[in-house]
């Protein structure tokens, strides 16, 4: 499918925009979407960008039973010069068809997807808020929609995306969160689908991050489902710590999701000189490094935080109070760093930002 296969319905009915100085997270909505279906035997078809609605679905819908769906998560920036820039768009095309590929859905070219995406981002450019600190969030999933109950992937899907206008995700903003070792539930195990963005992973982590959030935490640290040892995330992030001049992050297991901004801040803090690693970390080396006066900094890295550094952990009823509570030298300079590529006011060494042209507008509307 090309660009021009895209069919476009603009609503008659626009949205009053919200006020970008005081935007929530992904509460509010842009006045457009983009659909497509697959259907066995034709593939995927009817690509087209529709005015923002509810879906109707057959109650009897795969997704609404077993959870075979996968999503992504990305976002778009105004710059000063009033371009539309993407951060690696394609690395969250890529991701999405790997998480295809573990929850039985077929695969989507992720070469019309990205299009697709430019072209419904162009529609509704006006929505990409101009204030620091804000963006355009894009939500690109799909979901089984064959009404079947039996256990069996699904023969139809469908394709959507959908974008809101956010500020920050923690309240705390970039300010460190408080964060508690989680010593009952598991996220993810070797072997499950801990490494595909779906639903199923989220759902599981619910009943933790209340109980945290009852006890004043933010969020949890993930230990591994097997031995309940080893650090895998934090909340719905990766996870970094810097031990003793050393930056160190978990090692891809498959049951850790392969983050782009974990990726970035790989090579940023590579591009720097900086010592880093990837490896299993238990938290006991967390807890020693701490003791031993070691622990310099930890943050989560997302595409929604982008960095949340760790002013505290809560392991085996101590409080470990990171860097005093405050942002980290590195985990202040990669927030800057990454915020800074993602609007255009610093140099992008690797290539990331993905500008929305202007032809693509046109060809939109
Ligand atoms: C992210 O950090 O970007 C996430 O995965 C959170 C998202 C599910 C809201």
């Amino acid at each position: 499918m090309s660009s021009n296969q895209i069919k476009v319905e603009l609503t008659s009915a626009k949205k009053q925009k919200p006020d970008f100085a005081n935007l929530p997270f992904g509460k509010i909505f842009t006045d457009h979407m983009f659909v497509m279906d697959y259907t066995e035997g034709k593939g995927w078809h009817d690509a087209r960008i529709v005015p923002y609605q509810p879906l109707t679905l057959d109650p009897a819908a795969i997704v609404f039973h077993y959870g075979q769906t996968v999503f992504e998560g990305m976002k778009a920036y105004l710059t000063k010069e009033n371009e539309v820039l993407l951060f690696r768009p394609d690395q969250n095309m890529k991701r999405l068809n790997r998480s295809n590929t573990r929850i039985c859905i077929p695969q989507i070219d992720e070469e019309f997807a990205l299009t697709a995406l430019k072209q419904l981002v162009a529609v509704d450019r006006d929505w990409v808020p101009n204030v620091e600190g804000t963006s355009l969030y894009i939500r690109p999933f799909i979901i089984a929609t064959e009404p079947y109950l039996g256990v069996a992937a699904s023969k139809n899907y469908q394709f959507i995306i959908i974008m809101s206008p956010v500020g920050n995700y923690y309240a705390e903003g970039i300010n460190p969160v408080k964060i508690a070792v989680e010593q009952q539930y598991v996220r993810a195990v070797k072997g499950g689908t801990g490494n595909a963005k779906t639903a199923g992973n989220y759902a599981a982590s619910l009943a933790a991050q209340e109980v945290a959030e009852k006890s004043g935490y933010s969020q949890v640290l993930w230990l591994d489902g097997k031995e309940n040892k080893y650090i895998e995330e934090v909340g719905s992030m990766n996870i970094f710590f810097k031990i003793n001049g050393e930056v160190v992050t978990p090692e891809l297991n498959g049951s850790i999701l392969e983050g782009i901004t974990r990726d970035s801040v790989i090579h940023l803090v590579k591009h720097w000189g900086l010592p880093i690693v990837e490896k299993r970390i238990s938290i006991n080396e967390i807890y020693k490094a701490y003791q031993d006066g070691l622990l310099e900094e930890a943050f989560g890295t997302g595409t929604a935080a982008v960095i949340s550094p760790v002013g505290e952990l809560y392991w085996n009823d101590e409080k470990l109070v990171i860097n005093g509570g405050k942002i980290g030298e590195v985990s202040q300079k990669l927030y800057n760093t990454i915020t800074g590529i993602q609007r255009g006011t610093v140099p992008d060494p690797f290539g990331w930002n993905v500008k929305v042209e202007d032809e693509e507008i046109i060809l939109a509307i």
